[in-house]
């Protein structure tokens, strides 16, 4: 018997249990009463999760072809709030249901597999449970990481480059920002996994390249170890408009993350027949009343295209999106800057402190060195 953390899908684990292991989960509270329209409402807590200890066996059923991984790295996201409002959910994706543990990206070993596309030993990523073992249905993994990861120190590296984030920042900037050298890029929630990304593939096209967080350390990481041209940090800002007129004074392109105030003052500076990527809207996961968005008229009178999209529509990209990243890897281009929570007992904390902007870089929970 082994003592275990474990973030895991109680039912699956029974269905398999043979072997039993001592273990804990971390899942959805079942404080809410089941069948509420939010899950969470407000800025998600600590409390919204709870760790539940359970067993799990180690061994597939007789004739099973599904795949045993034990998860080394799960990566922490906003989009993880939006799964706890029922409503919101985007149609790819299923919220959370109370009680099961949460579910997300991560990388994972495979500990025994009964399909033939993946063999012991096997690195994987996809999408698992918050938990130290998972049973997984071979759809859910994207790919067999280890060939990819010899491009990598790390599989954190890995993880925090060219799972979710890298993917969604290709898809984002050159898909739908359609960007051209000289663009004027403007980022928000720019040192975060997105941001970071999004500045450094702006750079790298010619762009002149401006951000702005939420601290101090955000902007001085932004302007002296990430490469953007300036950087501003936006608590500090009383007038959102002004600061931007400050800082890009003939107009902006823009890669928007977090909504609300800043997409408005956004809306004024936009130059013409400029473009919008619409990643995200953190800023707007937690508040029930909506703010209004008062400067609309601006796609009007300057042409502008403002488009939402969602990474999951992109993967088929995943090979192109690889041979522009990998250069840039291998040639030492492109930095990543993380941030590792370590141990399940601290996914939570991690989680919420994406609303908050504790995290420094890309927020990552290490469950298991391999
Ligand atoms: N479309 C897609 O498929 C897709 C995929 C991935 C991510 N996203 C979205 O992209 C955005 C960035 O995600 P990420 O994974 O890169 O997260 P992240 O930037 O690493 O972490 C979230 C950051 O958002 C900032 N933030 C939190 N609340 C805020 C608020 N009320 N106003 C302004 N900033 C706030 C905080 O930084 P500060 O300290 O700077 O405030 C926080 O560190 C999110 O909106 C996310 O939902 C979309």
């Amino acid at each position: 018997m082994k003592k275990t953390s474990a973030l895991r899908n109680t039912e699956q684990s029974h269905q398999i249990a043979k072997e039993k292991e001592d273990g804990k989960e971390w899942r959805r509270s079942e404080e809410q009463e089941s069948g509420a329209e939010d899950i969470v409402t407000g800025c998600p807590k600590e409390s919204d999760m709870e760790v539940v200890e359970g067993s799990i066996t180690l061994k597939l059923p007789e004739g099973s072809n599904e795949v045993l991984i034990k998860n080394l790295y799960l990566s922490a996201d906003p989009y993880m709030r939006i799964l706890m409002s029922e409503r919101e959910s985007p149609q790819s994706l299923a919220s959370y249901t109370i009680g099961s543990p949460l579910a997300g990206y991560g990388v994972a070993k495979v500990v025994e597999s009964g399909h033939p596309d993946f063999k012991k030993e096997d690195l994987v990523w996809g999408i698992f449970g918050w938990d130290e073992y998972s049973l997984s249905p071979q759809h859910k993994f994207f790919s067999k990481s280890s060939t990819l990861m010899s491009h990598f120190p790390t599989i954190l590296e890995f993880l925090v480059c060219i799972c979710m984030p890298g993917m969604t920042t290709y898809a984002g900037f050159f898909e739908i920002g359609s960007p051209k050298k000289g663009d004027n890029v403007f980022i928000s929630a720019a040192s975060g996994a997105v941001g970071q990304l999004v500045g450094q593939f702006a750079k790298l096209m010619g762009c002149y390249v401006v951000g702005s967080a939420g601290s101090k350390e955000k902007v001085d990481l932004l302007k002296n170890k990430l490469g953007f041209d300036d950087a501003f940090n936006y608590k500090e800002e009383q007038d959102l408009d002004a600061a931007l007129k400050r800082y890009v004074s003939d107009g902006i392109d823009n890669f928007e993350n977090v909504g609300g105030k800043t997409l408005d003052a956004v809306l004024q500076n936009i130059r013409v027949q400029g473009r919008i990527s619409v990643c995200g809207m953190i800023s707007r996961y937690n508040v029930d009343q909506q703010e209004g968005i008062k400067n609309l008229i601006h796609l009007l009178l300057k042409e502008v295209r403002m488009e939402g999209f969602n990474v999951s529509k992109f993967y088929h990209l995943y090979p192109k999106f690889l041979e522009f990243i990998l250069p840039h890897i291998r040639e030492g281009k492109i930095m990543y800057v993380e941030d590792i929570a370590e141990g399940l007992e601290n996914g939570p904390a991690a989680l919420v402190g994406l609303f908050s902007g504790r995290n420094v870089g890309k927020q990552v929970l290490l469950v298991a060195r391999d």
